[in-house]
C-alpha cells in the first residue's frame, strides 16, 4: 500500500486592490482539482492561500477612495473569499499578508539571511514626487518613450514601441501622483545579494531536479542564472522608502519590507494560522529544512508564469539560507486568451469571476473547460466560447450527464428506483472503466487533466454505444425481460458512478448530487472496488446540469464592456481626487490600446468592386453628386455621395471602378434612396475614390 502523502499546497496570492478574473481562475481551479484528487486519494493536504496585501498601489488606492489601505484589504478580503467559494475552490485556510504571523515569519527569515552575511545596503537614487512626498515606483513614473517618442508611456516599459528603459531615461517625466515632474533624490536600500556564490551555486543545483520544474521552467531559469562564470543575477533590492504600507524592516528608520518579500511568505504565514486554528498539525515538518527532510513532507506552489522569476530565484534562495525547505513541485500555467486574444477590457473578455456568476453561468463548466485543456505544460489557455459551448454541451451533458438521465428514467418508472444485480452483459463495459483508472490518476497526478478527461470521455462513449445497442426502450416493452432491464439499468448506474468518481476532482457540486441520486457515501478512489448491489434504493433524479446557451456568453461579454463603462463614469464623476482620474485615464489607454475588431466583426461588411455607369450633380444640392453604379447585380444601384466639392466634371468618373459598402442599409433622401457607400480616402481638403489596382468584374468580393 502507498504511504499517505503530506501536501501543502499554495496558489498565488492576489493582490487585494483588484477583482478575481478568469485568467485568475484558470490557476486556481487547477490547483484545486489536483488538490480534490489528492484528497480522494486519501492523501493528507493542506491547501492555503491569502490576500496578498502590501505595496504603493494599493496604499495609493485606498488614499484615492478616502479609507485606510486596512479598510480596502478587508472589504478585498471579503470580496475574493465569495469568489472562491462559488467556483469551489476549497481552501483550508485563506488568510492575509497583512497579519502578525507574517510579520514575524519576515522578520525571522530577513534577520538569519543578514546574520548569513546576505543582506547589504547601498545607496541608490531614485525618483521623488515633492508634492506626494514619496518616492515613485517606476509604474508611477510616465512620460515620452525614449526610443519611439510615444507620449504618456510608464517608467519601465513603453507600450507603443515594447521598448524597455529605465525611468530616468523618460523625455519629461511626471509623476502619476500628482502629475508633478519628479526629481532624482538618493535613499539607503537593503539588498539580498542573490548573485552572492552560494546563492548561484545552490540555485542551479535547485533547477535540475526534474521532478520540481517543467521543462521549460528549468530552462528558464538556466537563462536568467547565466553561464558558469558568466551569472546575470542582480542583488534584489527588498526596501521601500515610507510612506509605503507593509512591514517596516527592524533596525532601520522609515524602511519597509518590498511586497514581493512578505507575499511568499504569506505562505507560510496563512498555513501557520490555520494550524495554530485547528491544532494537531506538526507546521514546523513542513517548512523547517531538516524536520521536512526527515517527515518528507511536500510543498507544492500553483502560479502564473508571470511571477516565475520571484518564485524560483529570490523565493528558494531566500527559504534556503534561512533554514527553511524550498519547494518540491512548481505547476506553473500560461496567461489566458479569450478567442485568441489577450483579455481586454474594451472588448469585454476580461470577464470577472462576479460577473461569470451573476449571469447565472455554471462554474462547473468553466472548471470542466479549464481541466478539459489544460495538460501540465507552461502554454497559454486559450477559452474559445465556442469550444467551450461545444465542448460543456456535447462531452459533458451530451455525453455523461446523458448516462443518468436516460437509465434512471427506467428505474424510477418501473422499479420504484430499486436497484436489481448488476447484468452480466455489462461486466466487460464495467471492467474496461475500471482498467481506465491508472490512466485517469497518472493525467490528474501529472496534472495533465486533458488526458484524465479524454479517457472519461472515451468511456461516456463506451457506455452509450452500449446502452443503444441493448436498447433498453425496446426491453421495457417485453414483459418477461424485467429483471433483464432492471439489471442492465443497474449495470449502467453502476457506470455512472464510477465516471463520477473520476469526474468529481473536476466537478465536486455534480458529484456531490451524484451521491445523494445513487445514495451512496462520498465518492473516493477507494469507492472503486466498491459496487452498487442488487436492492439497493437510489434517490429520484434531478437533472444534474444544464446545457450552455452561447447566448449567455455573449451576455456575459456585454456585461464585462458595462463593467468598464460604469467605472469610467464612476471615476469621471468623482471630483473628490483627481487621481482617480488619472487612474482611469491609464486604465482606459490599456484598454483603447487592445481595442480591435474580430475577423467576424470585419466580415459583417460587404464590400464588392463596382463600376461607374454614370455621376452627376443634383440640382439643389450643392454636396452631393448622384452615381449609378454597376455591382453585377440585376440592375445597377443609386448611390448618393456628400463629395460633390472635390470633382468639378463627375462625368469623368464613368468608366472607373470604386468600392461600395453593398451591405449598408439604403437611407432615404431628398432626392431618392441610397442603396450604398463608395468608399474615399481622404484628408481635410483633399478626397480621392479608392480603387483596385487590376479590373474584375462588377460586383467582385472584396476581403
Ligand atoms: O502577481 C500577483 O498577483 C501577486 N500578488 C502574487 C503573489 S504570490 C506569492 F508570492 F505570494
Ligand atoms: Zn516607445
Amino acid at each position: 500500500m502507498q504511504q499517505q502523502r503530506d501536501i501543502f499546497v499554495t496558489n498565488a496570492l492576489p493582490f487585494a486592490n483588484g477583482d478575481i478574473h478568469l485568467g485568475h481562475l484558470l490557476g486556481y481551479a487547477q490547483a484545486d482539482i489536483w488538490v480534490r484528487f489528492q484528497r480522494m486519494l486519501g492523501n493528507n493536504v493542506y491547501y492555503i492561500c491569502a490576500d496578498d496585501t502590501h505595496g504603493t498601489p494599493i496604499m495609493l488606492k485606498a488614499d484615492q477612495l478616502g479609507i485606510t489601505p486596512e479598510e480596502l484589504i478587508a472589504k478585498a478580503h471579503a470580496a475574493h473569499l465569495q469568489d472562491f467559494d462559488r467556483f469551489h475552490i476549497d481552501f483550508d485556510n485563506y488568510y492575509t499578508t497583512h497579519s502578525k504571523e507574517n510579520q514575524q515569519l519576515v522578520e525571522e527569515i530577513y534577520l538569519t539571511l543578514q546574520a548569513n552575511g546576505l543582506i547589504e545596503t547601498k545607496t541608490i537614487e531614485q525618483f521623488y514626487d515633492e508634492e506626494r512626498k514619496m518616492f515613485l515606483p517606476d509604474r508611477f513614473i510616465k512620460g515620452e518613450c525614449p526610443k519611439c517618442h510615444a507620449k504618456d508611456q510608464y517608467g519601465d516599459n513603453c507600450e507603443s514601441c515594447g521598448a524597455t528603459y529605465r525611468p530616468t531615461e523618460l523625455i519629461n517625466p511626471f509623476s502619476a501622483v500628482t502629475g508633478k515632474t519628479p526629481v532624482m533624490r538618493p535613499s539607503e536600500h537593503f539588498f539580498f545579494k542573490l548573485s552572492d556564490p552560494r546563492c548561484v551555486e545552490f540555485l542551479r543545483e535547485f533547477l535540475e531536479d526534474k521532478a520540481r520544474l517543467q521543462p521549460e521552467a528549468a530552462n528558464k531559469m538556466r537563462e536568467w542564472i547565466g553561464e558558469e562564470g558568466d551569472c546575470k543575477l542582480s542583488d534584489w533590492d527588498i526596501s521601500r522608502d515610507a510612506p509605503y504600507f507593509g512591514f517596516p524592516i527592524p533596525n532601520a528608520e522609515n524602511k519597509y519590507f518590498y511586497v514581493w518579500l512578505d507575499a511568499p511568505i504569506g505562505y507560510f504565514a496563512s498555513f501557520k494560522n490555520y494550524c495554530d486554528k485547528t491544532g494537531g498539525i506538526d507546521f514546523e515538518s513542513f517548512i523547517k529544512k531538516e524536520k521536512a527532510t526527515a517527515a518528507n513532507t511536500e510543498m507544492v506552489h500553483f502560479i502564473g508564469k508571470d511571477i516565475m522569476y520571484f518564485h524560483t530565484l529570490f523565493w528558494p534562495a531566500m527559504l534556503n539560507f534561512s533554514g527553511h525547505r524550498v519547494p518540491s513541485q512548481y505547476a506553473i500555467n500560461g496567461f489566458l486568451t479569450v478567442d485568441g486574444a489577450k483579455m481586454s477590457k474594451s472588448r469585454g473578455t476580461f470577464i470577472t469571476a462576479d460577473s461569470y456568476i451573476s449571469q447565472n453561468l455554471d462554474p462547473e463548466w468553466l472548471r470542466y473547460y479549464f481541466a478539459a485543456k489544460s495538460n501540465g505544460a507552461i502554454d497559454d489557455f486559450d477559452l474559445n466560447l465556442d469550444d467551450f459551448v461545444n465542448r460543456v454541451n456535447a462531452d459533458l451533458v451530451g455525453k455523461y450527464v446523458n448516462i443518468a438521465s436516460r437509465t434512471s428514467r427506467f428505474i424510477a418508472k418501473e422499479f420504484d428506483n430499486e436497484l436489481g444485480d448488476i447484468a452480466a452483459e455489462t461486466k466487460a463495459l464495467i471492467a474496461s472503466i475500471i482498467d481506465r483508472k491508472a490512466a485517469v490518476k497518472a493525467g490528474y497526478e501529472k496534472r495533465n487533466f486533458a488526458a484524465a478527461l479524454r479517457e472519461i470521455s472515451a468511456a461516456c462513449d463506451d457506455v452509450n454505444e452500449h446502452f443503444d445497442q441493448m436498447k433498453p426502450w425496446e426491453i421495457a416493452k417485453d414483459e418477461s425481460k424485467r429483471q433483464l432491464l432492471q439489471d442492465l439499468c443497474t449495470g449502467y448506474l453502476e457506470c455512472f458512478r464510477l465516471l463520477s468518481l473520476y469526474l468529481k476532482p473536476v466537478l465536486p457540486i455534480v458529484a456531490g448530487k451524484v451521491e445523494s441520486f445513487l445514495n451512496v457515501e462520498p465518492l473516493s478512489f477507494a469507492a472503486l472496488t466498491a459496487s452498487l448491489e442488487k436492492g439497493h434504493k437510489i434517490g429520484s433524479y434531478e437533472h444534474l446540469m444544464t446545457r450552455l446557451n452561447r447566448k449567455d456568453l455573449d451576455k456575459l461579454i456585454e456585461a464585462n464592456k458595462e463593467a468598464l463603462a460604469a467605472v469610467r463614469n464612476d471615476a469621471a464623476d468623482n471630483q473628490k481626487s483627481d487621481n482617480v482620474k488619472k487612474e482611469v485615464k491609464a486604465e482606459s489607454k490599456e484598454a483603447d490600446a487592445g481595442d480591435y475588431i474580430s475577423i467576424d466583426d470585419f466580415g459583417k461588411i460587404d464590400l464588392r468592386l463596382g463600376k461607374v455607369l454614370s455621376c452627376d450633380f443634383i440640382e439643389g444640392a450643392d454636396k452631393l453628386l448622384t452615381f449609378q453604379i454597376d455591382l453585377g447585380e440585376e440592375k445597377p444601384r443609386t448611390i448618393f455621395s456628400g463629395i460633390r466639392k472635390f470633382y468639378e466634371d463627375p462625368a469623368a468618373l464613368i468608366g472607373t471602378y470604386v468600392i461600395v459598402v453593398a451591405n449598408l442599409a439604403p437611407r432615404k433622401m431628398r432626392f431618392g434612396v441610397s442603396e450604398g457607400m463608395i468608399l474615399s480616402a481622404s484628408t481635410k481638403d483633399q478626397l480621392t475614390l479608392l480603387t483596385t489596382l487590376g479590373e474584375l468584374a462588377p460586383g467582385a468580393k472584396i476581403s
